[in-house]
């Protein structure tokens, strides 16, 4: 089927885009703050693939470590019994939000071993790990090593009271460590990381992120300990194999992994590939990713990632308080994502996560909010704007859009003012991760289009046959008004978008960039037109939960 917006088909690459989310942990389900930073990154891996660029997607599982090593014995499974149990809950809820991943890394996967060991004899080789012994402070939930005046200074003479010290970040128990260890010379690198954060002012963003960043390694780095012995679920190393790497330090090589590193027979699409263009994390993850891991690039010759974005997190109101706190299955309050999706469907979902949740802060959401946002956006503007038009279309031209008149392109119009410049306006927007503003863009031209039904009144003018021109022209413009919102809002609801292109008879699947997609006059009309169900429903108050108010 040829494209429907009659441009040229096939896309004219910019480039490589490479993009990734973190990889989970299988401890524990995957939750509404997982899927958030997926659906992030999807939503810009589908902009970007529209907007002309050869786009690699990768999410994947953290499946090594104590943490999992220790769910994996509370359930009495082997560690990798459990790491296999665990995957089908992520592929199932990434394939139902609908998540374009085009790879899917595990931490397991020999290919990741390879890469891992292959990096461990490039940083032997370069000089930059040495053998001791560590002796201090690990959290296992976090995964993290704490050094003592962190410790003391999140737990006032502990020693003292006789108790254990908690996590400076999770408040959790620590445990003491005191093993041999291998270790990676971090502090070499502050100097070289300050310098690439001077260099490179847009490498962290926000700028509250990396302003903590920058403080912190100004604050001083100590060389890492990236191996256990007391323990062994995990990647051995290749010259000394009664250790183990420390879980963080094998999991941010797995976007190395996933483009070829360290497999002689993917050395070109290593080289295309790397260095990644977006890391999206976590703002908890930001030292992992933005100390850790460039440090860990340099020290192997290669060059860091252009771009981290860390998103905040998401937060309910807690009853008593008032107050928004993080939301985590530990304080009882998370929602799960199938709540939300009973609640407005995947793609009300999307979009509602995209669109409202700032993501350089933290955001507040709620079950009410949801339903705003979804009513007045999704529901009233945009559904009532597609079931309008296309009813109309169905009566007046006998089942059809109005096919293109031969000036109706040029022809000045309010719709088309407002189309002209989408482009450019909404890719600027998008590449900055504001989907909130992108989406205001399209939101705009649907908003001009309900309004011109009401001054330009189809229904008026489809009473005087004298009018059959005037008309034709005027819904020929609000088809093609739809045609362009729809192309425009598919990062965000990709499935509806797919429907409202079908039902206006063109093709479902868009196979040219959005800069030509957004050009008006493309549609051609005299397609047939399929009215179809209500694609938003309204929500009213009756149908929300009130469980995490
Ligand atoms: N396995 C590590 C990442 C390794 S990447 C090389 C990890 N996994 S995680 O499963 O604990 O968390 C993954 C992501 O989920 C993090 O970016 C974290 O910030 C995000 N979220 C977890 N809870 C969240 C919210 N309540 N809100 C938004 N995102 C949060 O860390």
């Amino acid at each position: 089927m040829a494209c429907g917006c009659g441009c040229s088909e096939g896309k004219t690459p910019k480039g490589s885009y490479f993009i990734t989310t973190p990889i989970y942990y299988v401890n524990a389900q995957p939750h509404l703050g997982t899927a958030y930073s997926t659906v992030v990154a999807d939503v810009q891996a589908r902009f970007r693939r529209l907007d002309g660029y050869d786009t690699f997607f990768l999410t994947g599982l953290d499946e090594h470590g104590q943490k999992v090593a220790d769910s994996a014995a509370a359930h009495d499974m082997t560690p990798q019994e459990w790491c296999d149990s665990m995957v089908p809950a992520f592929k199932e809820l990434w394939q139902e939000l609908e998540i374009s991943n085009d790879d899917f890394i595990r931490t397991t996967q020999e290919r990741h071993e390879r890469s891992v060991q292959h990096f461990w004899e490039v940083l032997k080789e370069r000089g930059y790990i040495y053998k001791g012994n560590y002796e201090g402070w690990y959290c296992v939930p976090d995964e993290t090593f704490f050094t003592e005046t962190d410790v003391r200074h999140a737990n006032e003479d502990y020693e003292e009271k006789g108790e254990t010290p908690v996590c400076p970040d999770c408040r959790r128990p620590l445990v003491r460590i005191s093993e041999q260890s291998w270790f990676f010379k971090l502090s070499e690198f502050q100097e070289p990381l300050l310098k690439m954060y001077a260099n490179n002012p847009n490498f962290l963003e926000p700028e509250i992120r990396r302003n903590e960043v920058v403080s912190f390694i100004e604050g001083g780095l100590k060389d890492l300990s990236v191996t256990r012995t007391t323990f062994d679920w995990g990647i051995p190393l290749p010259f000394d194999t009664d250790h183990v790497t420390y879980v963080w330090f094998d999991a941010l090589i797995n976007y190395l992994t996933a483009v070829g590193y360290g497999d002689p027979e993917a050395a070109d699409t290593f080289a295309y590939r790397w260095p990644a263009q977006t890391h999206i994390v976590g703002k908890d993850i930001t030292r992992f990713h933005c100390v850790i891991w460039p440090a860990m690039l340099m020290a192997a010759g290669l060059p860091v990632p252009e771009h981290v974005l860390a998103h905040g997190f998401l937060l309910v109101k807690n009853p008593v308080t008032g107050k928004g706190e993080k939301m985590s299955k530990s304080r009882g309050n998370a929602i799960a994502p199938r709540e939300v999706i009973n609640l407005l469907g995947v793609e009300g979902y999307r979009y509602y996560f995209m669109v409202d949740v700032a993501h350089g802060t933290d955001g507040a959401i709620s079950f009410d909010r949801m339903a705003q946002v979804y009513n007045t956006d999704l529901a009233n503007r945009w559904g009532n704007l597609v079931s309008r038009t296309l009813n109309m279309c169905a009566k007046y031209f006998d089942g059809k859009t109005p096919a293109r008149g031969c000036d109706f392109a040029q022809r000045p119009s309010v719709l088309r003012d407002r189309a002209q410049g989408i482009y450019e306006r909404y890719a600027t927007q998008m590449a900055n991760f504001s989907y909130g503003d992108a989406a205001a863009v399209v939101m705009e031209l649907v908003s001009e289009a309900n309004n011109y039904i009401e001054t330009a009144k189809p229904f008026s003018l489809a009473k005087d046959p004298e009018k059959a021109e005037e008309l034709a022209f005027v819904m020929w413009s609000l088809v093609e008004a739809i045609r362009i919102a729809a192309i425009f809002l598919s990062p965000f609801i990709p499935q509806a978008s797919a429907e409202v292109l079908r039902r206006i008879g063109e093709n479902p699947q868009i196979t040219c960039t959005l800069e030509e997609a957004s050009e008006w006059g493309l549609f051609g009309g005299d397609t047939p037109v399929e009215k179809g169900e209500a694609l938003f429903p309204r929500l009213d108050e009756s149908m929300l939960p009130h469980t995490a108010e």
